[in-house]
């Protein structure tokens, strides 16, 4: 059996395309995604970075917050993610656990992630995590980082709160920025902080910022795919721009097809093989 090849696109976003961006003054547009559907369609829409984000915990599995969600559980959405992302660049979330304990743990982990299609890992966590992000570059794995509000610190932070609002915070930040750029990291995501603190950071660094709450200076932006497409009802947070409601539109479409059946007008004729359509022999 012969399988079609695959090749990637001119445009392709590779790790120093994104780095170069910074330089160029363009914005990078990222997007998480959970599934092959997802993936296909942020992929298709020109999304620069789809992050396998380990969100899937809150949007795709209906868990509380992220830290139950299992390595097993990231690679299994990464690999279908993987099938349909071509042109951006595949960023894996590394799950809360999986770099905690011990450094070699985390490598193997980044490695997994790797050997099932990501083309870079993010993980949370600021000037504390520098040796492991050096340690990843060592081995060839790309590193995103991400600072200000980390959802894996929910239970130290006691909520999900903004960051890095006093002139201390705001310093320890920009501090935790520039040490994961030293350790090597190729981006940085900037969540739920002051815009002026993201703004300050991008500024200082050479590497792209991207932001999620963090204000319009970040180099570029990050959206979760469920609250860009309002697939789930509730109280979103103030920076989640809701640019569909997909969750009214379902609930109408999937009330439209129930009121099909019962009426038994679905399937009508368009929706039915007729015999003679089926016969080799056409009468
Ligand atoms: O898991 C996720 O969705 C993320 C983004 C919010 C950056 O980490």
């Amino acid at each position: 059996m012969t399988r079609e090849k695959r090749e990637a696109p001119d445009d392709k976003v590779t790790v120093p395309r994104l780095r170069s961006r910074k330089l160029a003054g363009e914005k990078v547009v990222a997007l998480t995604a959970y599934d092959y559907p997802s993936g296909l369609i942020a992929d298709r829409a020109g999304v620069d970075v789809v992050l396998v984000g380990d969100s899937l915990a809150n949007t795709a599995l209906g868990l509380e917050n992220t830290l139950p969600v299992t390595l097993e559980e990231m690679l299994a959405a990464l690999r279908a993610v993987r099938r349909g992302v071509r042109r951006a660049l595949l960023v894996a979330d590394m799950p809360f656990g999986s770099y905690h304990a011990d450094e070699g743990a985390a490598v193997e982990a980044a490695i997994a992630f790797v050997k099932a299609g990501a083309e870079a890992v993010k993980l949370e966590g600021g000037s504390r995590r520098a040796g492991l992000v050096e340690r990843l570059v060592a081995s060839e794995i790309p590193v995103m980082g991400h600072i200000g509000l980390t959802p894996q610190s929910v239970l130290r932070m006691g909520g999900y709160r903004v960051q890095g609002k006093s002139p201390e915070a705001a310093a320890g930040l920009l501090e935790d920025a520039v040490a994961l750029e030293s350790a090597g990291a190729f981006s940085l995501v900037i969540e739920g902080v002051p815009s002026h603190v993201a703004a300050d950071i991008t500024s200082r660094l050479e590497i792209p910022t991207i932001g999620i709450g963090a204000g319009p200076h970040c180099d570029g932006q990050i959206l979760v795919f469920a609250d860009l497409l309002g697939m789930l009802p509730g109280k979103k947070p103030r920076f989640a721009k809701k640019y569909l409601d997909f969750h009214a539109l379902a609930l109408d479409a999937i009330a439209a097809y129930r009121r099909d059946v019962l009426a038994g007008t679905f399937p009508s004729p368009a929706e039915t093989y007729d015999v003679a359509v089926l016969s080799p022999f056409p009468r």
